[in-house]
């Protein structure tokens, strides 16, 4: 079978983590959809485009192309791989302002589905399971307390080489996940016939069996 898979949750819950790993046990495609968000922003930042301004909005998506590095999964923007760039502080503090404007989740919404349209594929993001794919076969909604997501992106910072104090990063994950679940277009929340996933007390390896344990109950 060649299921499509949702993942959601806040920021910094290890949804990429499991998708990355689960994708690679079934063999499937992982989409990491904050990347392309990510992606957006990044390109926003470097032409200085003014988020209230549509026109300059529109202009700036005209020939934009956001991808993957095809078996790394590395984020490529235009052809060039921006991987270590959007993870960093001036990319994380704009995203989700960048995410909110309904202009760029027009554009980009109609990708990622026709990137899940054969199936056999692993997205992760904020609105897969109620947005993009409202029909998946399985949506997992991940949570973990905020200390430890606040812990592992800073430790995923620090093996990126990229600066950044707790605070910092306690900060950034609290407003991004106010601006991601009150937006007005696609907020984050969890689907009804979403599976809660709680690995504020699991290993690596207990999370990823929990969800394939839930790909096993498909049949
Ligand atoms: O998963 P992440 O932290 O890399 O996502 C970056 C931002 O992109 C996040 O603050 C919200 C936004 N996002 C979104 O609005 N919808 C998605 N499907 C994925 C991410």
């Amino acid at each position: 079978m060649s299921y499509t898979i949702a993942i959601d949750g806040f920021s910094a819950c290890g949804k990429s983590t499991l998708a990355k790993a689960m994708a690679k046990r079934l063999g499937y495609r992982f989409i990491d959809t904050g990347a392309m968000y990510r992606m957006i922003a990044l390109h926003f930042l470097r032409q200085n485009v003014d988020l209230e301004d549509s026109g300059a909005v529109a202009g700036a998506m005209k020939g934009l192309r956001v991808d993957f590095v095809p078996g790394s999964n590395d984020a490529l923007l235009n052809g060039e791989n921006v991987e270590t760039e959007i993870r960093g502080g001036a990319v994380s503090g704009m995203v989700s302002p960048v995410a909110a404007v309904p202009a760029v989740r027009r554009w980009i919404v109609p990708q990622q589905r026709e990137m899940g349209k054969a199936g056999g594929i692993v997205m992760d993001g904020r609105d897969i399971g109620t947005v993009v794919f409202p029909d998946a076969d399985l949506k997992l909604f991940i949570t973990a307390s905020t200390e430890i997501r606040t812990d592992r992106r800073l430790a995923e910072m620090e093996a990126k080489g990229l600066a950044a104090t707790r605070e910092e990063v306690a900060t950034n994950l609290a407003t991004r996940d106010h601006i991601d679940s009150s937006r007005e277009d696609s907020p984050l929340r969890q689907a009804e016939d979403a599976i809660v996933l709680d690995n504020s007390n699991l290993s690596l390896e207990a999370f990823i069996e929990a969800g394939m344990a839930e790909v096993e109950k498909l049949g």
